[in-house]
């Protein structure tokens, strides 16, 4: 397995986007592993070693999630929270992160024109992201360009969606190693 991919959506039964990006990921089965957290933890209790030890499987890694309020899904904050630990991956001893490749797979219910200075979010999508990239930098990965599907709420049609899970494949393997 190349490219490890976290996908945190709390409703992926009513999702149509990371649905259908996951029905994607599915036909490669032997690049790509998913691993569903809200599935996994429907406690929230999350298994810190377990993930760790999944993490220093991959070089690889994507993030897909729909944006909730400029951010992740909460769970997949407290996972960041509890998995990136200290003496793990950052201080003196953690490392285990350094060097690998993290990217962020986006959902974004907005229209692409809006996330810019002009626009009614007035900030760009790299701007939005900053505190993932600065986490990233934290840990010594490298931080990869995002991917993401805009209009995801309304206005993108079912040709529009397809059309994104194939540019999504194509984006996993143009950073898998
Ligand atoms: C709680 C919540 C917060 C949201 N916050 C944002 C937001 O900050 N910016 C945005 O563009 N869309 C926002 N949306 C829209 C979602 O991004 C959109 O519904 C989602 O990406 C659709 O993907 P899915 O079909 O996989 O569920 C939000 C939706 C919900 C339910």
């Amino acid at each position: 397995m190349k490219t490890l991919v976290i996908v945190a959506h709390p409703n992926l039964e009513v999702s149509r986007v990371n649905q259908r990006w996951k029905e994607e990921l599915l036909q490669y089965p032997n690049d790509i592993t998913i691993h569903e957290i809200y599935k996994e933890y429907p406690d929230w209790s999350i298994d810190v070693p377990r993930e760790q030890n999944r993490l220093e499987a991959y070089n690889h890694v994507i993030l897909q999630f729909p944006l909730y309020w400029y951010s992740y899904p909460p769970l997949l904050k407290k996972w960041f929270d509890d998995v990136f630990a200290y003496g793990w991956a950052y201080g003196s001893k953690g490392d285990k992160l350094k060097g690998k490749m993290l990217g962020l797979a986006m959902s974004i219910g907005d229209k692409k024109e809006n996330y810019s200075p002009e626009g009614s979010v007035s900030f760009t999508v790299d701007e939005v992201i900053t505190p993932f990239k600065a986490s990233i930098g934290h840990v010594g990965a490298v931080a990869l360009p995002y991917f993401a599907v805009f209009g995801a709420s309304f206005q993108a049609s079912d040709e529009e969606i397809n059309h994104s899970a194939n540019e999504y494949i194509n984006y996993i393997f143009k950073y898998q190693q």
